[in-house]
Order: structure tokens, then C-alpha cells, then sequence
């Protein structure tokens, strides 16, 4: 058996989906723990389950429901990831991103991630949000880039350039609605680590120290892949805990997901007026 993810494997998955549907999406969302409810604003929606779809990683993560939502959002044909599958739920990474690359071969333009994730920087603020300029690939370096095995020649070159991940442009527009909107909007980086526990002080002391601004377990293989394949990605991030340098508060699960109903509302407009700045 192929260890890796091979093209029959991305083509299997999306004509089970395309069978499903009579639109052909333009944008994808990926929407992180805690933040499913965006997807409840698609107009005319079909749902898949995750489950319905042959190779797809299906989540087994509490606050991931686990299936696909295709229909009009602001205008725009749109496919909605209601929960992802991570690193840590023991897929490899490529079967986590396959799902980037089932969007790369529905000829997806757009991909927007969101995720859930602990404040470094201490001037963020649970419930605040913050659009990722950056990532720190640090599982990637220590060896789990998504990237590895078999190049697939058909989406992108074997040593792709992740100079711009998150396309520039997009950035700006999103500013320009927190403006519009008062949405105090932060720009960082993200850090990736591959969980499920969370940080210990010193973890968070060390990614503190190499600039990271917010920590997760998801996104940047997502961001990596969707770059190889050349497609534009946005990507926020829904702060929903401070990190604890000190080592004198827990993190937990449930706070994680709690922070989500300050966070979808806001993420909500920015996604909104995003789409309807690309359905113009
Ligand atoms: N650390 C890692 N991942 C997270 C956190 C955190 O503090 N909060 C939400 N996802």
C-alpha cells in the first residue's frame, strides 16, 4: 500500500463530492474549533459528512462536527470544512491536508483557514482575532512538512517558494473591514505545533522568544499545501486563550471552544466582506 496520498486517492474524494453538487465552489473555508457556526449562513447548503467521502480525514475532536457544507455565501459559490482533522488525532500529514488538495483539484482559487488558538503575544486578548501575515513551520522543520514523499507534479514543484503564504492583498482587504466594521484586527504570526497537549511555560517562553505572536496544532500544513498547489490563502486565527508564560493558570479544552461565540461573529463579518470584495 501507498504510504502517501496519491492522485486517485485526491480524484476519488472530490467525485464523491462533485456528484453531490450542481455549483462549482470558488472559495473554501476551513472553519477551526469553536468556530463551526459560520457555516450555518450558507445559502442553499448540501452537507456531506466527512464519513461519506472516501479518504477523507474525518475529526474525532469534540467542537468538530465533521462535514462539508457547499452552497452561496455573500454571493459566492463556496465549500465550508465544518471541523478539520489534525496531526495529532494520528493522521499523517498528508492525509491531514488532503482535503486541501481535493479543493486544489475542484479548481478552488481561494482558501480561507481559521483555527483556535492560545495568545503569545500579551496584547492579545481572548475573543480578539488575528489575521496571520506568517507562520512558523516548526513541525515542518523537525521533519513533518506535508510535503514529504512522492512530489505531486501536478499541483506544484518539488521545492516550492513560501516567501508569501497568505496573500497580501487579502490581508489588507481584511483590515480594511475590521476598520470599517471596529474590529480590532491584529497581524502575527503563528506558531504550529503538533499537540494535543498544550504548551508548558518554558515551550511558550521558547516561541515567544523566535516571534511567534499565537500557537495552535493546525493550519500551517493546510497554508503549505494550498501554497504548492499555488492557490491564495487567507488565514485567521480566533484567540481564544492567553498563553500561560507564568505558569499559574490551566488551559483548557473548554475555554478553547467557549471563546469561539465571541470569535465567530467577528470572523463572520470579515469573511463576509471579504467574499463579497471577490464576488466583484
Ligand atoms: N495552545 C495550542 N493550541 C491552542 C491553544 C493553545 O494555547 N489554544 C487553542 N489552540
Amino acid at each position: 500500500m501507498n504510504p502517501f496520498v496519491t492522485i486517485k486517492d485526491i480524484d476519488q474524494a472530490a467525485q464523491a463530492i462533485t456528484q453531490k453538487i450542481k455549483i462549482s465552489p470558488q472559495v473554501a473555508l476551513v472553519l477551526g474549533s469553536g468556530l463551526g457556526g459560520l457555516a450555518d449562513e450558507v445559502i442553499d447548503p448540501v452537507i456531506i459528512s466527512y464519513a461519506d467521502i472516501p479518504n477523507w480525514p474525518v475529526s474525532t475532536i469534540h467542537g468538530h462536527a465533521g462535514r462539508l457544507v457547499i452552497g452561496s455565501l455573500a454571493g459566492v459559490p463556496v465549500m465550508v470544512m465544518q471541523g478539520r482533522a489534525h496531526y495529532y488525532e494520528g493522521y499523517n500529514m498528508d492525509h491531514v491536508t488532503l482535503p486541501i488538495r481535493v479543493m486544489q483539484h475542484m479548481k478552488i482559487g481561494t482558501i480561507i483557514l481559521t483555527n483556535a488558538a492560545g495568545a503569545i503575544n500579551p496584547d492579545y486578548e481572548p475573543g480578539d482575532v488575528m489575521v496571520l501575515n506568517d507562520h512558523i513551520g516548526l513541525i515542518g522543520m523537525a521533519g513533518l512538512n506535508p510535503l514529504r514523499g512522492p512530489n505531486l507534479d501536478e499541483f506544484g514543484e518539488r521545492f516550492p517558494d513560501m516567501s508569501q503564504v497568505y496573500d497580501r492583498e487579502l490581508i489588507k482587504q481584511s483590515h480594511e473591514i475590521a476598520t470599517k466594521s471596529n474590529i480590532n484586527l491584529h497581524q502575527g504570526v503563528y506558531v504550529c505545533l503538533s499537540g494535543p497537549s498544550f504548551e508548558s511555560p518554558a515551550d511558550l517562553r521558547f516561541l515567544r522568544g523566535i516571534g511567534a505572536d499565537a500557537v495552535g496544532m493546525s493550519t500551517v500544513p493546510e497554508a503549505i499545501v494550498a501554497r504548492h498547489g499555488r492557490t491564495r490563502v487567507l488565514a485567521y486565527s480566533g484567540i481564544s486563550n492567553k498563553a500561560n508564560l507564568d505558569g499559574n493558570t490551566e488551559t483548557t479544552h473548554e475555554e478553547v471552544l467557549a471563546a469561539g461565540s465571541l470569535i465567530v461573529p467577528k470572523l463572520t463579518t470579515l469573511i463576509m466582506g471579504v467574499l463579497k470584495s471577490l464576488s466583484a
